[in-house]
């Protein structure tokens, strides 16, 4: 009755090692980030004693390795989401050193969805230039760059890539007043009419009206203009009070000195006057 003893002992090493499997932590707090179409996979806990292996998996493509056994918690996944309309999940496997070649399947954990092209973030637009003349407001702005690029290797805007479903949006104010209007346009350039000789302030937004969520992308800077100033707000206030004070003290000296000096010559004759009273009378 040997056998027995010794399946049951190989059993329980059996159970011991697949626990041993088991006790390996697998990813939490998986979070998709993503901004103009570039894509890092974030996770936690920080490993000890294992790596992480990236998996994506696609409706249509087939699986994508990245990050191979990383001891960081996050990875850049932009590459393997190149087709920009497939809804992926990342599988975050959980891998030890020795089992690198093992046909076993490691832990892993599972992502939420993510579609880049109705989840990535519009970065903000950059104000290339800007100019009012008279009447009329114009506004030049870069269309974001994505990391995805032509085969001709320029780099894809987010424009060539969402096409007619982006638009953006000028706003825009009277400096110092908080009624602010809005224009849209499919190009990369405002014309605005606006009071002439006064300033205004404005910023541009990239926008998917059809998206349900992320509809509004990042706000450019705001920008003013300045047309209405005057040289006072030109050179700053400060140049005007060092210009008050040297005016201040030019015309005090004008009025003082020539009192001082009169005064001097008045003191002078008195004393003149009584020295000739002194010697002459008494
Ligand atoms: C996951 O996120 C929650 C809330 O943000 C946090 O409390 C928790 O510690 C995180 N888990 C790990 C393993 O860091
Ligand atoms: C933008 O700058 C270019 C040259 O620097 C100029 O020709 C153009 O008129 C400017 N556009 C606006 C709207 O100011
Ligand atoms: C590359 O190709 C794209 C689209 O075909 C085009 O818009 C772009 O101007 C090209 N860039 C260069 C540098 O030729």
């Amino acid at each position: 009755m040997l056998p027995g003893p010794a399946l049951l002992l190989g059993a329980l090493l059996w159970r011991l090692a697949a626990a041993g499997d088991e006790e390996l932590p697998t990813a939490v707090n998986i979070t998709w980030s993503s901004i103009n179409f570039k894509t890092i996979l974030q996770w936690q806990p920080k490993p000890s004693g294992y790596f992480y292996t990236v998996e994506i998996h696609g409706r249509t493509s087939d699986v994508k390795r990245k990050c191979i056994l990383t001891s960081e918690t996050e990875c850049d996944v932009t590459d393997a989401l190149r087709n920009v309309k497939e809804t992926y999940t990342a599988h975050i496997l959980s891998v030890k050193p020795a089992e690198m070649d093992n046909f076993e399947e490691p832990p892993f954990a599972v992502s939420e969805k993510f579609t880049p092209y109705s989840q990535t973030v519009i970065g903000k637009p950059e104000i290339k230039n800007y100019s009012q003349d008279g009447s009329k407001l114009n506004v030049v702005f870069n269309d974001p760059l994505t990391p995805y690029v032509f085969p001709n290797g320029s780099f894809q805007s987010i424009q060539d890539i969402f096409q007619h479903d982006l638009e953006y949006k000028l706003y825009y104010w009277k400096d110092q007043s908080s009624g602010k209007k809005d224009i849209t346009t499919k190009s990369h350039n405002f014309e605005v009419s606006v009071d002439s000789g006064k300033n205004y302030c404005f910023y541009v937004q990239g926008i998917i009206p059809s998206r349900r969520e992320n509809r509004n992308g990042q706000e450019s800077m705001v920008l003013c203009t300045s047309v209405g100033r005057n040289i006072l707000d030109e050179y700053g206030t400060e140049v005007f009070i060092i210009l008050a004070v040297i005016a201040v003290v030019v015309i005090t000296l004008a009025i003082v000195l020539p009192v001082v000096l009169c005064k001097r010559k008045k003191a002078k004759r008195a004393r003149a006057v009584r020295e000739k009273e002194l010697l002459n009378g008494v």
